[in-house]
């Protein structure tokens, strides 16, 4: 038994000093490298060349005046438009009673009434409230008399 390898599988041997025109490994590694280097100092680059007012204009959300009633009260903000009922609720009225749950519509534990309807506070945008009424579960009691949810 033979362990030859047939002549036709065996690589012919080249010439080292001889200059190849493929690519080899490194110059492929150096060439990815240069290019990457452009393209990144062009966006940092690219980043920096915001004026001010530009970058004032993008930092700056637009915001808007929204007047609700809440609990029997009425109540007028102006608020980014971004902002969510529950947001609004919790940061800006100081009721706390509706929770930050999930704050993705899962758990329930920002619920409200709004107009006499339960609905997610976090899923709804504060700028979508205006004229309406919403009760939280600050808002059930009876004066002195506690709701039995409270
Ligand atoms: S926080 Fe969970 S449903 Fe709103």
């Amino acid at each position: 038994m033979s362990t030859d390898l047939p002549e036709s599988a065996v690589p012919p041997p080249t010439d080292s000093s001889e200059p190849s025109s493929a690519p080899t490994r490194r110059t492929f590694i150096a060439t990815s490298t240069a290019v990457g280097g452009v393209v990144l100092a062009g966006g940092v680059i690219g980043g920096t060349l915001l004026g001010p007012e530009e970058a004032g204009a993008a930092a700056a959300a637009p915001s808007s005046r929204v007047s609700l009633t809440v609990n029997g009260t009425r109540r007028t903000v102006t608020v980014d438009n971004r902002t969510s009922l529950l947001d609004l609720l919790r940061e800006y009225f100081g009721l706390t009673g509706s929770k930050k749950g999930c704050n993705a519509g899962a758990c329930g534990a920002c619920t409200v009434l709004v107009d006499g309807h339960r609905v997610n506070a976090c899923l709804t945008l504060a700028v979508r409230m205006e004229g309406v009424e919403v009760t939280t579960i600050e808002g059930l009691a009876d004066g002195d008399q506690l709701h039995p949810l409270q």
